[in-house]
């Protein structure tokens, strides 16, 4: 068996994952490599959900019975565990949403109904790049099309990084918000936040971060990063699925105008006008996901267990290896950083004029999973000029008889097109 510096012990973590043992096609063991669409969830997780159904299900922040008392105090336990997870300065600062997109909407929308100084108008430039997945670039689409303001964005280079050589001219004194992501879905390319960061804040301009694909990987800190919001889902890092975060931060979140109206955003409410809550409260009108989020909380204590740096040099490991054996299958291009540095354990290639649905069809029936598609990040797929990409993600329980599972499968593959 290949054994690589760093890896974690996933003989014992693989055991926390009962999807892991999964039999497909008649008896192969499923192959599990679509971890930037979403990760499978441990026993941990699993159990919390059930427990919380079973002993505590009630409605939060509204009853005086004891059970109501309980999942509320859970709920906010999951806020607790999410704040410390991303070294948020203040609990409020977490707002519990059904996903990172709408997370990334909530922020458009907060923008969009905003009066000076964030006032978004025909004067503003919003800024996003090539690399977003759709939905950070349609949010923003929407809003430029409400208000009048100019979209631009970074393009990317030939090998998959952003193109920040025009940095001045794209972020400009009329940008009011610079949108990205900071790990990309389709590419795993992981981007220089600082030098983005710096720059807006130069002109002035708040500053969004999709970390979807950052938040399951590697130590996110808040603080440390410096942007105005931060996005990300709860089904790629261990999480259930209906559970997205929206930081920002405190003094931003009392400022800005909610988005959605509704029970448990309000302070006091008559026929002619409302106050709201604050923060977090004010943006999470209605039920919350409250099992989610629980299941959330049981999901940060899981890799906390495990400890985020520890994934990431996992993850490094296998990124590593499974790049030095995808370039030697030939005709097989990597659409994206070629090396191992600065991106995550995500990889998408093309393999000949073979289609990726087809490399994906063949795949499947060796039991690997992996995504074809444009992986709702088309502008990635257009500035290559190809239609689809065949995607393998790794996380913290993939293991290098994985990558030579796909590496296997990919010459099946070939051999099956001749
Ligand atoms: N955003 C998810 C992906 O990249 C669904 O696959």
């Amino acid at each position: 068996m290949t054994q690589l510096p760093g890896l974690l012990d996933t003989e014992a973590i693989r055991k926390d994952f009962p999807l892991l043992d999964r039999q497909v096609h008649d008896g192969k063991k499923v192959v599990y490599l679509d971890n930037a669409a979403t990760s499978q969830k441990p026993r941990q997780v699993l159990d919390a959900l059930n427990a919380y159904y079973e002993r505590h299900n009630a409605n939060v922040h509204r009853g005086v019975h004891v059970l109501a008392e309980e999942a509320t105090a859970l709920y906010e336990g999951a806020r607790d565990k999410v704040a410390a997870f991303i070294n948020a300065p203040s609990r409020d600062e977490v707002i519990f949403t059904k996903n990172a997109s709408e997370s990334l909407n909530l922020v458009a929308n907060m923008l969009g109904w905003a009066d000076e100084p964030y006032r978004v108008d025909r004067e503003t430039e919003i800024v996003i790049t090539e690399m977003e997945h759709h939905s950070n670039i349609v949010p923003w689409q929407l809003l430029s099309q409400r208000t009048g303001a100019k979209l631009k964005w970074f393009g990317i280079t030939d090998d998959g990084r952003l193109d920040l050589s025009n940095i001045e001219e794209v972020i400009t004194e009329q940008t009011k918000i610079v949108s990205f992501t900071l790990v990309s879905n389709i590419m795993g390319t992981v981007n220089p936040v600082e030098t983005i960061i710096r720059r807006a804040q130069e002109v002035g301009a708040l500053v969004c971060i999709d970390a979807s694909q950052a938040a399951p990987h590697m130590v996110l800190d808040v603080q440390a990063l410096q942007a105005d919001f931060v996005a990300f889902t709860g089904h790629k890092m261990c999480g259930p699925t209906g559970i997205g975060v929206l930081w920002g931060r405190q003094e931003l979140l009392e400022d800005l105008p909610p988005f959605l109206g509704g029970g448990e955003m309000i302070e006091t409410v008559s026929m002619h006008s409302s106050t709201y809550a604050p923060a977090p409260h004010k943006f999470e009108a209605g039920t919350p996901p409250i099992a989610q989020a629980v299941g959330l909380g049981a999901a940060v204590d899981y890799l906390t267990s495990i400890g985020m740096d520890n994934i990431a040099v996992h993850e490094h490991a296998i990124t590593e290896y499974a790049v030095k054996r995808l370039l030697e299958v030939p005709d097989l291009r990597i659409i994206g950083p070629s090396t191992a540095e600065d991106r995550g354990a995500t990889i998408s290639f093309t393999l000949g004029d073979i289609h990726p649905h087809d490399v994906g069809q063949v795949l499947d029936e060796q039991g690997i999973a992996v995504r074809v598609g444009h992986h709702c990040a088309r502008p990635v797929c257009l500035r290559y000029g190809i239609p689809a990409t065949t995607r393998a993600s790794f996380y913290l329980y993939s293991t290098p008889a994985e990558v030579d599972a796909l590496v296997e499968g990919l010459e099946h593959v070939r051999n099956f097109f001749g």
